[in-house]
């Protein structure tokens, strides 16, 4: 394919980057839309996977039929087939009516089954007869449905291994990757790391209204050498955190490695890696960084309340005539007021309903719920020492509410009401928060 072509297409799906393997595989994409051949694309977490099915539709002959974009790993084990394929109306309790699957909606044009490692085996074997013949049969039914699809997959899985497990089928294997389109690791790529992270943070320069941060020469070299597990996901990320953190623009090397993990500095914001929403689609990475706010949102308030809890029973026991180590004792200013924001040993509730999150690294070390009878409130030398960590993490943690709050905000519009039922704080907190953040 011409040069010319492959930019273009870049221009078009907003694709950053010129090594050889990236045009390769757009060349790959490029060359293969026209047919009606199955495609597997594979590639570490992060790498860019999903503008690859979308290059296929938009330049095949059904781009004018439905795209439809399924995140397989998102979908429970018990739904998946119904969701795919559809169900009669009784074949299972809750199935009041008929319901059509994402392959009969799809008919006549793409079906994008994003993360397709994660298919149980029961779908796999649906999904192969759909491969073989375009046939399949809705969930409770035994009358047998054609539909005309063509079927991108992709995948961060290792298939030898998924297959020597007995994880994956290896006859499925083989017709999904009729044709394979392997997208290279950043750390591959070089070249394109500044190219990428010039252009993260222009877009985001723009977005929150400041100027640009750049990087000087070592940090340059820092950015090019670091090994970017989490790929373009990660530095997108981390060029975010830094642009809303940092105030001045000028990025050293040392700022620079706090944001990287494992350069011997813990990042001050996690670098979030994978867990996204049944239809992705080029907003997952919005929507992963909102979960995360509102992780770190949810963490803040809870951690709020337990030091209120924890100063009232102080208060409580010292009124009953009970001696508590009372930090005010010892000189510090710890828990002067029930809103300082420093925070002990008091165990934290991570918040149950986002289980993808796991590897954010709490504010605090806490990893069980323990019984508020049974919360000690004696502090020890060390908790002091740890003060101006917790007020620099606040600092940062501050940008992040303050950010969570505006989002609340503009989703919204303006309406203050509904903004802190989103947020799930009172209305009188959110009207101080705004005040505090100068966000009238
Ligand atoms: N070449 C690129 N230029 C600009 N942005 C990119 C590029 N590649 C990826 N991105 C951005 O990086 C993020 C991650 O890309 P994408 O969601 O396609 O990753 P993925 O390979 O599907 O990862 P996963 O396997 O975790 O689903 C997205 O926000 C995407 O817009
Ligand atoms: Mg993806």
């Amino acid at each position: 394919m011409v040069k010319s072509d492959i930019q273009n297409i870049k221009l078009r799906f907003g694709i950053i980057g010129n090594t050889e393997g990236l045009n390769r595989a757009i060349d790959i994409a490029m060359q293969v839309a026209p047919t009606d051949l199955s495609v597997l694309v594979t590639g570490e977490s992060g790498v860019g996977k999903e503008s690859f099915p979308q290059i296929i539709h938009q330049f095949s002959r059904r781009k004018h039929g439905p795209y439809i974009a399924v995140n397989c790993g998102a979908i429970p084990e018990g739904t998946i087939d119904s969701e795919l394929f559809g169900h009669e109306k009784g074949a299972f309790t809750g199935a009041i009516s008929d319901r059509n699957g994402y392959f009969a909606e799809a008919n006549g044009g793409t079906i994008f089954l994003d993360e397709v490692g994660e298919l149980p085996l029961s779908t796999q074997a649906r999904l192969l007869r759909v491969l073989e013949s375009g046939e399949y049969i809705k969930v409770g039914s035994s009358k047998v449905q054609k539909t005309d699809v063509r079927i991108v997959a992709a995948t961060n899985v290792n298939f030898a291994d998924a297959i020597a497990e007995g994880r994956f089928r290896e006859d499925l294997y083989y017709r999904l990757n009729t044709v394979p389109i392997k997208v290279p690791p950043l750390r591959e790529r070089p070249d394109d790391i500044a190219l990428l992270f010039r252009k993260f943070a222009a877009d985001f320069a723009e977005k929150y209204r400041m100027p640009s941060i750049q990087l000087n020469e070592q940090a340059k070299r820092m950015l090019v050498e670091y090994p970017w597990p989490g790929n373009i996901r990660q530095l997108k990320n981390i060029t975010e955190q830094i642009s809303i953190i940092e105030t001045n623009r000028d990025i050293t090397p040392e700022i620079l490695s706090t944001y990287l993990p494992d350069m011997g500095n813990s990042s001050r914001l996690p670098a979030f890696v994978g867990g996204k929403g049944a239809h992705s689609g080029n907003k997952s990475f919005e929507s992963e960084r909102e979960i995360l706010y509102q992780v770190l949102f949810d963490m803040r308030r809870d951690v709020t309340e337990l030091k209120k809890l924890v100063h009232e029973i102080m208060t409580e026991r010292e009124a009953a005539g009970h001696h508590v180590a009372h930090p005010v004792d010892s000189g510090s200013h710890f828990l002067q007021t029930p809103t300082v924001d420093v925070i002990s040993d008091v165990p934290m509730v991570m918040p149950q309903q986002y289980p993808q999150v796991s590897q954010i690294q709490p504010v605090n070390k806490v990893s069980s719920i323990t019984p508020v009878s049974n919360v000690s409130v004696k502090h020890t030398d060390s908790d002091y020492q740890d003060t101006e960590v917790y007020v620099e993490e606040n600092l940062s943690l501050d940008d992040v509410e303050k950010e969570m709050i505006k989002k609340a905000l503009e989703r919204h519009n303006g309406k203050r009401k509904n903004a802190a039922n989103d947020l799930k704080i009172s209305e009188r907190t959110l009207y101080r928060k705004i005040k505090e953040y100068g966000l009238e």
